[in-house]
């Protein structure tokens, strides 16, 4: 059973589709093929999806871009995601946005996944969100039916507490969990998040790297000010660009953090992909960090 997502050589930039299609840039199946070709020439293996993407077409689109060119699938890592039961036009059945972590749930959202990326296997699945109601024993069976049947090759979960993450992992091994990090948000670090999965030697997937975009106008907001100063000082002695900069800055941890990055435009996935080189000291890493919270640390 793959136990760590070195086993399934991923790419430590993941390239995360939310935004490339309704949800986002709206591209079509030959813009989304070029940007999994540039992806994969600059090394950026795997991709990120989810069931819900652009009120769950972004699977469809994906798959029908790599059915352009069904020899890619070879060549990358598909993570993707369920368990959210999102309300919208293609899920009119859904009364109210809910969580389902159930077996029943899990094993007929991989099949539609499956169908609709126009593939065979699913390489990382993820459980979007927890559900209070879901039972880890019953998770780790419709994970162990699924990975038998050669259908999901290997698991984790995304914005899970370190409680949770712990309980699940105590009935399945899980790969990683993927939760929000940025200088905007930084509770993973003070939660034990990133504490635990050091503790397992598995490494986080980070969505939102580069906050979700916030971080790149002018604003008002004193953190914000506070952040673009450090960051222009930085930027100038790397010669480097805000995006890598802030992605520079999740890499400097040691929990060996994979950004899913958001970005429509293979200029920037480029840039992430350099961003590897920049080595920030300890001081200009607590530079940003006092920055983001406004004072000292103790
Ligand atoms: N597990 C979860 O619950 C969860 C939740 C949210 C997202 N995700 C995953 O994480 C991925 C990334 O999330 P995200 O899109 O919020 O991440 P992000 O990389 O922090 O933000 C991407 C946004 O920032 C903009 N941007 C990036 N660099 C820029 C620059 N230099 N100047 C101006 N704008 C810039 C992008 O616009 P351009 O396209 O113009 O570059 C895009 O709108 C998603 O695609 C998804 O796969 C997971």
């Amino acid at each position: 059973m793959i136990q760590s997502l070195e086993e399934l050589n991923c790419s430590t930039i993941i390239f995360g589709t939310m935004r490339i299609g309704k949800w986002g840039a709206k591209l079509d199946s030959q813009g989304i093929l070029a940007l999994i070709e540039g992806c994969l020439e600059l090394g950026i293996t795997t991709f990120d999806l989810a069931d819900i993407y652009g009120d769950y077409s972004t699977e469809g689109d994906f798959g029908k871009a790599l059915a352009l060119r069904p020899a890619l699938r070879d060549q990358m890592q598909l993570i993707t995601k369920c368990g959210i039961r999102m309300m919208c036009d293609a899920r009119p059945e859904h009364r109210i946005k809910s969580y389902d972590a159930g077996a029943a749930h899990i094993i007929a959202s991989v099949e539609h996944s499956l169908k609709e990326i126009q593939t065979d296997r699913i390489d990382v699945l993820l459980l979007h969100r927890p559900d209070w109601l879901s039972d880890p024993d019953e998770i780790a069976e419709a994970f162990t039916q699924l990975e038998k049947a050669g259908k999901v090759r290997s698991f984790g979960v995304s914005n899970y507490t370190p409680s949770q993450f712990a309980l699940l992992h105590s009935r399945f091994p899980l790969v990683t969990n993927q939760v929000e990090a940025h200088l905007l948000h930084l509770q993973p670090f003070n939660d034990g998040t990133f504490d635990q999965l050091l503790q397992h030697k598995i490494r986080p997937q980070i969505w939102s790297p580069v906050a979700g975009g916030a971080l790149f106008q002018a604003s008002e907001d004193a953190q914000i000010q506070r952040i673009h100063k450090v960051a222009k000082g930085l930027m100038e002695k790397y010669n480097a660009s805000m995006d890598q900069i802030l992605i520079a800055w999740l890499l400097r941890h040691p929990s060996q953090m994979m950004p899913v990055i958001g970005t429509t435009k293979l200029s920037r996935v480029e840039a992430a992909v350099k961003a590897q080189a920049i080595q920030l000291t300890r001081v200009e890493w607590y530079d940003l960090w006092q920055a983001s919270t406004g004072h000292e640390v103790a």
